[in-house]
């Protein structure tokens, strides 16, 4: 058997605090947004955009559109994942299934930060209109292309380690 507490699906934690001054290194951010391209999406229609911002008045540009956007300034790096509601497969109901898609890439560049040494939070933004519509203003983001995470990266003195989750009781076997 594995033992998981070497296994980055397991040690992942979501990090808040980094080392600003010390620049994630241009092929980490690519191998970032290439786990991230990497991941499922219904009808493989790959919805999603990445607004990548390494530049740190840029990032501090973005504090004031909420509050919870403060932690990013902390960050040297911030990628905003992005979901397009005009290519999204679309239910029979005709709702867009971008946010599953884009949550999947989302979850695979925390992942992939963690495996690359780095720290990562992912700071919600879909489906708070308050701040899709604070980014989209900010960035002149056209209106199909929705906001959906501010993900923060950088290094960090704080560690991913393995916390047990796991409950039986949450798990149906064969019948509910
Ligand atoms: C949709 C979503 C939104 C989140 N928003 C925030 C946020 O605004 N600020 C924050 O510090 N963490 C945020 N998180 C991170 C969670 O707080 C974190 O994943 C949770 O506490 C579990 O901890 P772990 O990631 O270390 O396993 C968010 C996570 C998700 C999935």
């Amino acid at each position: 058997m594995e033992n998981i507490e070497n296994n980055i699906i397991f040690t992942r934690r979501s990090i808040r605090s980094f080392i600003k001054e010390k620049k994630v290194e241009n092929e980490k951010v690519e191998l970032i947004l290439k786990a991230a391209m990497q991941a499922p999406s219904a009808c493989n229609k790959q919805p999603w955009e990445f607004l990548v911002l390494d530049d740190a008045n840029i990032i501090e540009s973005i504090a004031p559109i909420d509050k919870h956007y403060a932690l990013s300034v902390k960050a040297p790096l911030v990628i905003i994942a992005m979901g397009n509601e005009k290519t999204s497969y679309k239910g029979d109901n005709g709702m867009p299934w971008f946010p599953l898609d884009v949550s999947a890439a989302v979850q695979n560049m925390l992942l992939e930060a963690a495996s690359l040494g780095l720290g990562s939070v992912w700071i919600g933004t879909y489906p708070d209109e308050k701040r899709i519509k604070g980014l989209q203003n900010h960035f002149n983001i056209p209106e199909h292309i929705i906001p959906f995470a501010v993900i923060a990266i950088g290094y960090s003195e704080d560690s991913n380690k393995f916390v047990d989750r796991f409950v039986k009781e949450k798990v149906h076997y064969n019948k509910y």
